[in-house]
């Protein structure tokens, strides 16, 4: 007999060895000696790592650059989300590719795979960008990572191959939830003759670079793709048809005391967090040349964000409202995009989210209180993440200070954006200096 685990018990206990389970042993610790020696050699390896790492890494600043302008919702939600796991794989390969390369950071050497990395950002429209990278690219990288993690050598390359799985479970699970978006989007006629065109331009161009892991039989270089539209970094925050009220007084709120309408405009503020995550996204766009560990702390503190929206619409849906009807204040990313990236950031981590504490903690007392645990944990979740926005704050505002070239010290910095934060943000007095 052989239980669950696979353990033999009764009287086959002795006869483990010969069992069928055997087999199973001696091939995972390679007791038995593979029939074929895999072809992929330790310099092909380092080669094509660097390429998934490239490909994952350009695409998180090119999400960044559409996030604001991207209007359908979920598709917003998406690009979000895949900003953020894009930044965990790139992280997973960093630490293989530099035990095996130096420096870890390397632009691939392949003309072809920077000319469709560096194109990607200039599609017509979302539907365009969204149908080239999870239509074209993201597939032909989940094959090279599927052929990958079976061609090299399954001991000797294991943290490779541990790596190349992993990032296969999510890349796989996007795939599953961005199909019936684009499928939705092309049944609604939201799907462009440009974008259709983009589409099979960056189809080309994947076929020019011999795929993602560029061993595939070379295509021609294409021309360049009448589709394709100069990229021009967002200044104004982009929603869908479904949202009918973009702007709205932001002083207006409800006193504390009368719980059941605060609490109700407590989240639907909730819902429009994803303006956090597009300042976030309007920063890592612009910012260049920073620490790996910044983009990777930047792109968890956007999808937070996206993550409080979200709390807010589950919160307001569970209680049957439409979150879409929720004013947008969309003015405030015309406000902040005014302003310098580091401004911007330290106007949001300085500004809002230092100051949210106290309130939040009042709002959990409110909500246990009245014995509301859905509002009181999502509150509580809530000032997780914030903390940690807050010390990601702290840990790279000296950074973008030094990188911008501004001469004041942080406090002084700080100090300087507070004050216009306390003037124009707090009041609601939103100036548009520059437009
Ligand atoms: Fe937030
Ligand atoms: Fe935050």
């Amino acid at each position: 007999m052989v239980n669950q685990l696979g353990f033999a018990s009764g009287p086959d206990r002795h006869c483990l060895a010969s069992s069928r389970f055997a087999a199973l042993v001696n091939a995972t610790y390679l007791i038995m000696t593979p029939a074929v020696v895999p072809d992929l050699d330790i310099d092909t390896n380092r080669v094509r790592l660097n390429r998934y790492r490239h490909v994952l890494h350009e695409t998180m600043r090119v999400f960044a650059g559409w996030l604001p302008r991207i209007a359908r919702f979920e598709l917003k939600c998406e690009a979000g989300r895949t900003i953020w796991e894009n930044s965990l794989h790139v992280n997973a390969l960093y630490l293989r590719l530099r035990e095996i390369q130096s420096p870890a950071f390397q632009a691939p050497a392949d003309p072809a795979l920077l000319r469709l990395t560096a194109e990607l950002i200039h599609a017509p429209d979302e539907q365009g960008l969204a149908r080239a990278y999870y239509g074209v690219v993201a597939p032909s990288l989940i094959a090279a990572l599927e052929n990958h993690e079976t061609a090299t050598f399954p001991n000797s390359d294991l943290p490779s191959v541990r790596a190349l799985r992993h990032i296969l479970l999510d890349l796989r699970a996007e795939q599953e939830r961005v199909r019936p978006l684009l499928a939705e989007a092309e049944e609604a006629g939201r799907v462009t003759a440009r974008a259709h065109t983009w589409e099979n331009h960056i189809t080309r161009l994947l076929a020019a670079a011999g795929g993602i892991a560029g061993e595939e039989k070379r295509g021609d270089d294409p021309a360049a793709c009448p589709a394709g539209l100069e990229f021009t970094p967002p200044r104004e925050a982009a929603r869908d048809e479904r949202f009918t009220t973009l702007g709205a007084d932001l002083a207006a709120m409800p006193a504390e005391d009368e719980h059941a309408a605060h609490t109700e405009e407590e989240f639907e503020r909730y819902s429009t967090e994803v303006l956090a995550a597009e300042t976030v996204a309007v920063v890592i766009y612009h910012v260049r040349g920073m620490p790996w560990e910044f983009q990777l702390d930047a792109a968890r503190h956007l999808y937070d964000e996206i993550r409080h929206a979200l709390m807010g619409y589950e919160w307001m849906r569970r209680r049957g409202k439409d979150p879409f009807r929720s004013p947008q204040y969309t003015h405030i990313l015309k406000w902040r995009c005014q302003f310098p990236p580091a401004v911007q950031y330290c106007l949001l981590t300085m500004g809002n989210e230092v100051h949210a504490f106290p309130y939040r903690h009042r709002r959990v007392e409110a909500h246990q209180r009245a014995g509301d645990r859905l509002s009181e944990q999502f509150v509580r979740y809530d000032i997780a993440d914030e903390t940690q926005h807050v010390r990601f704050g702290h840990r790279w505002l000296p950074e973008l200070l030094k990188q911008s070239g501004d001469p004041r010290g942080v406090e002084e910095f700080t100090a300087d954006c507070l004050r216009v934060w306390d003037q124009e943000y707090r009041t609601g007095r939103l100036t548009l200096n520059v437009e």
